[in-house]
């Protein structure tokens, strides 16, 4: 099994536990970090509907509470006619730790549908250089 496949496996498999009884619609996420693990989530949703979580935020916060911060490879595993890329927030939350050329591939549980970069759907991202602390009134 490719490394592509792995990441389609762990997303699809990830993608089955996701909590989505509002809107019915199950997606998982399966990142890669710089280090060559690799993590899952799936979209947790509430009954205050604002309060729910992409399968893309959890993914990246089971990565960050495992010491990881860079991404260099994305799957997102939903089953739909039309691509399920991931959502404007989504896209800021992975640019946080990926760079514009990271590949971003859009599945199927059953495999690839279509690849892009972040930057392809991140174009023109906005990036702020904190200034240094006590720095500014
Ligand atoms: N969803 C994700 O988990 N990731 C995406 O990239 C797009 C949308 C979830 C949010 C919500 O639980 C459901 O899909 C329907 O919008």
């Amino acid at each position: 099994m490719s490394r592509l496949e792995d990441m389609v496996v762990q997303a699809a498999d990830t993608r089955e536990r996701a909590h989505a009884p509002y809107s019915g619609f199950k997606v998982g996420a399966c990142l890669k970090t710089a280090d060559g693990r690799l993590f899952a989530g799936c979209n947790v949703e509430n009954v205050a509907y604002p309060q729910s979580q992409c399968a893309e935020a959890t993914a990246i916060g089971i990565m960050v509470a495992a010491g990881q911060k860079t991404i260099v490879e994305v799957v997102i595993v939903a089953e739909s006619d039309r691509l399920c890329t991931p959502c404007g927030g989504c896209r800021q939350r992975l640019a946080e730790f990926a760079a514009p050329d990271t590949p971003v591939h859009i599945c199927s549980p059953q495999g690839l549908i279509e690849s892009f970069t972040l930057g392809d759907l991140l174009p023109a991202a906005f990036t702020f250089e904190p200034p240094a602390p006590g720095s500014q009134g």
